[in-house]
Parts: structure tokens; sequence; C-alpha cells
């Protein structure tokens, strides 16, 4: 049986087994702190830094890396904490395709939740998209839709690819701005050595790579009439 550590977060005392990360005491107990890179099936990889928490000393320590120790005092939001976090989400924004509303991957987006949590508001988010990359969709393949300009370079699905499914087809690739998840040869993902599993698209936190079921919506609408365009049939008399 695994030792229990006793640790204060945020003023509240808990308890977790030895070797649990503080994210993941976090997650147990419905605390939220952003995080963008971690993933429960692979090795913390301390890419995205917004997992930040405070120790007791005043120090930032990443959750997703850093375990619970006795008697620890971390605290998971303060006015530093909010001021580094709101800089790394502003720059992740600033070239992050903009287009929330029509994105499939709405609500169901890290880089949204944690900008919402950020209170990263709408006007800002503008301003702050400065320069998407001009990389194109990469469309090639028949199950899923690959899309850089939503990319936030977390690796998660480079490790996915390696680590669990020992495939290794994508890598980062280019150098700084530059820098993207690519294939060997920068080929178009049916010409690499990708054997189409899906793992990656199931973990990836964007809209980055998207499921081609997804794009269907859940039901057709015929409709002609101007007032929603929902197709409720009521204001055109067709429905009661
Ligand atoms: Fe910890 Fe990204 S989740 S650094």
């Amino acid at each position: 049986m695994k030792k229990k550590i006793k640790f204060l977060m945020d003023g509240l005392e808990f308890e977790a087994d030895e070797g649990t990360t503080i994210l993941q005491s976090a997650i147990e107990n419905d605390i939220y702190i952003p995080h963008l890179c971690y993933n429960s099936q692979l090795k913390p990889y301390g890419a995205c830094r917004l997992c930040l928490v405070e120790n007791a000393e005043g120090r930032l320590i990443t959750s997703c890396e850093n375990q619970v120790e006795e008697g620890m005092e971390i605290k998971t939001h303060s006015m530093k904490l909010n001021r580094v976090k709101k800089m790394l989400i502003s720059l992740l924004i600033s070239n992050h395709e903009k287009n929330c509303l029509s994105c499939t991957q709405s609500d169901n987006c890290k880089l949204q939740e944690a900008a919402s949590y950020l209170q990263v508001n709408e006007n800002e988010l503008e301003n702050l998209r400065q320069s998407v990359k001009d990389v194109p969709r990469d469309e090639s393949n028949p199950f899923f839709i690959r899309d850089l300009k939503k990319c936030i370079l977390c690796g998660i699905c480079v490790q996915v690819c390696a680590d669990i499914m020992g495939v290794n087809a994508i890598d980062f690739g280019f150098r700084g701005y530059d820098t993207r998840i690519t294939t060997f040869g920068d080929k178009d993902i049916l010409e690499s050595n990708c054997v189409s599993c899906g793992e990656c698209v199931e973990a990836c936190p964007v809209g980055a790579l998207v499921s081609r079921n997804s794009l269907t919506p859940a039901r057709e609408v015929k409709t002609i009439c101007p007032y929603c365009g929902v197709g409720c049939g009521i204001y055109l008399g067709i429905r009661g």
C-alpha cells in the first residue's frame, strides 16, 4: 500500500498517494489548473507551462512534473500566476486560427477552456491574433484532417505516435517561429508512414487534428424559414 502524503492546496488540506503529481491530485479533487500538454497516458513533458503553481517560497513550478510532498503548500491561482499564464496563453493565441465558433472542437478545446479561465476576453483575443501561420490544411487522410493553424505545439500527438503506437510518423520540424509538427520530408500525412490509427486525433487537446466524422452535422436541416434557420417548422406552420 502506498504511503499517504498530506499537503495544502489553496489553503485546503488534501491527501494523495506518494508519487502523485500536483496536477493529478488537483484533477482528482476537481480543482482546475489550466494544462495543455498533459495527458494521463504519457510521461509529463512540461511544454506548455500553463500548469504552473506557486509554492510556499513563491517559486513557480509545473504541476504536471512535480509530485506532492508532505507538508507542501501550493497555490493554484495568485496575481503572479495569473500574470505569467496570461502572457503564456497570449503567445499561443497570437498565431492561432481565430474561427473558434465554427471549429468542431469548440467547447471541447483545452485552449479555449484555459483562455476562459484566465479571463482572456474576445476583444483581447482579436487583438492578439496577428500572425496566423500560413500552412495549408492537410486533407489527404480519409479519416482525419490536420489543421496546423490550430496547433499549439504541445507535442502530445508526437508522443502518442511514438511512445504508445511505436509508429513515429510525425515529429517536430523546422525551427523558431516556423516550428511545426510534420512528417518525414514534410509530406502530406497520407504519404507518410501514418497507419491512420486515430490515437493522435483522440489525444489532440485543440482542433488541430479532427476526425472527418466530427465534421458531419448531427442532422441535416432543410429549411427555407427566414426566422432563425434551425428548421423547427413552427414559424412556417409546418409543425404545431
Ligand atoms: Fe504541465 Fe503543460 S501541462 S507544462
